[in-house]
């Protein structure tokens, strides 16, 4: 059954077909196609995504790329048994243009719709290739947007074991690689500048490292970043940029890798997944996947393209859910603040 995905909760406006063969939960689906339209440069200037900016540039976007993506994948939209969006969590303006272009198509066709939370999109990335391995999971979702730990004890159910107290993850990024002129959105470039540093030139706080739960918090260690480049600065000495970013991004990750091994021990589970666009961090795979090894547990995560924001993981999640029956009526709203249940 060929499924539609669509998806424009933040600033990306993306859409694929997925043919999910024997069904999503067996393997060897295939994605006919997966397109994405990247608003990056509109929102560069500002520093950030502004919503209004978002929406509207999704309204130009999706027709001709839903076009693209119907023609690349060798269908009409006749030929779709389903359609799956994100509902939220998101921008709420920019949720309700992809919702809408779902249930014109929906209603024209007869396909049934099913709305997706993007958390469980990011999640599900990790089943394009292979097929979910057998529940339970700990799931790490880390985002421009979100950062949580998640127990999955079986498919589409999900209990939140913590989440940041403060920003994001990819905020932090963001912020601390607008800090060193890097751009926006800063997370890739940073990344890139760590690899020329040296991750234990300055130790910054590890935040909540043994705080004895699986919240996060972030915005101490953003100050502790900026407090150190200006006392460095008033003592006239030069800060390596390349040092200041590894040693920051180790910061995060540190907690992050330690909170996902002692969330997966303590729920008893082998499998951890990890989903999000700060997951396309090198340091982070790169950490995760030895400590995780080390620990005895099953580390997996997406390609890096299926990392970030993207419409296959929703027509993916839409897959299985549509194959247990769901259906989401037409006159479904957004939400922008939707939780993991
Ligand atoms: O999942 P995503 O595409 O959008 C949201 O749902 O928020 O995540 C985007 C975030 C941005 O903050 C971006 O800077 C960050 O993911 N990011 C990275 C890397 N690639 C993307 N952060 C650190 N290292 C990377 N390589
Ligand atoms: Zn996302």
């Amino acid at each position: 059954m060929l499924i539609l995905g669509i998806e424009t909760s933040c600033d990306e406006t993306a859409v694929a077909v997925l043919d999910d063969g024997e069904g999503v939960l067996r393997g060897g689906a295939a994605l006919r196609s997966n397109l994405i339209a990247r608003q990056t440069d509109l929102h560069a200037r500002f520093g950030g995504v502004v919503p209004e900016v978002a929406a509207r540039a999704h309204v130009e976007a999706l027709n001709p790329l839903l076009e693209r993506a119907l023609e690349e994948a060798g269908c009409d939209f006749g030929d779709l048994g389903g359609v799956a969006v994100t509902v939220g969590p998101g921008l709420v303006g920019a949720l309700l243009v992809g919702m809408a272009a779902a249930k014109a198509v929906a209603l024209a066709t007869g396909a049934p719709l099913v709305g997706v939370n993007h958390l469980e999109g990011h999640i599900w990335a990790n089943f394009l290739e292979h097929g979910p391995p057998r529940p339970p999971y700990v799931c790490l979702v880390v985002s421009g947007g979100h950062t949580l730990l998640v127990h999955m004890p079986e498919l589409h159910r999900h209990e939140v074991l913590g989440r940041t107290l403060d920003d994001a993850a990819g905020e932090a990024f963001d912020k601390i690689a607008r800090f060193l002129g890097l751009g926006f959105p800063g997370g890739p470039a940073l990344d890139r500048l760590a690899r020329e540093g040296d991750p234990d030139a300055i130790r910054f706080p590890r935040a909540m490292e043994d705080s004895g739960d699986y919240d996060f918090s972030m915005s101490g260690l953003k100050t502790a970043v900026l407090r150190y480049v200006r006392a460095e600065r008033e003592a006239g000495r030069e800060v390596d940029p390349a040092d200041l970013a590894a040693s920051f991004q180790e910061a995060i990750v540190d907690v992050q890798v330690k909170k996902t091994i002692a969330a997966a021990r303590d729920r008893g589970v082998d499998t951890v997944l990890l989903g999000g666009g700060v997951v396309a961090n090198s340091r982070l795979r790169e950490r995760m996947l030895a400590e995780g090894e080390r620990a005895g547990l099953r580390i997996l995560y997406p390609s890096i393209e299926l990392c970030t924001d993207n419409a296959a993981m929703i027509a993916c999640v839409g897959a299985s859910r549509l194959a247990r029956g769901e259906r989401t009526p037409l006159d479904v709203g957004a939400d922008p603040n939707l939780r993991l249940t």
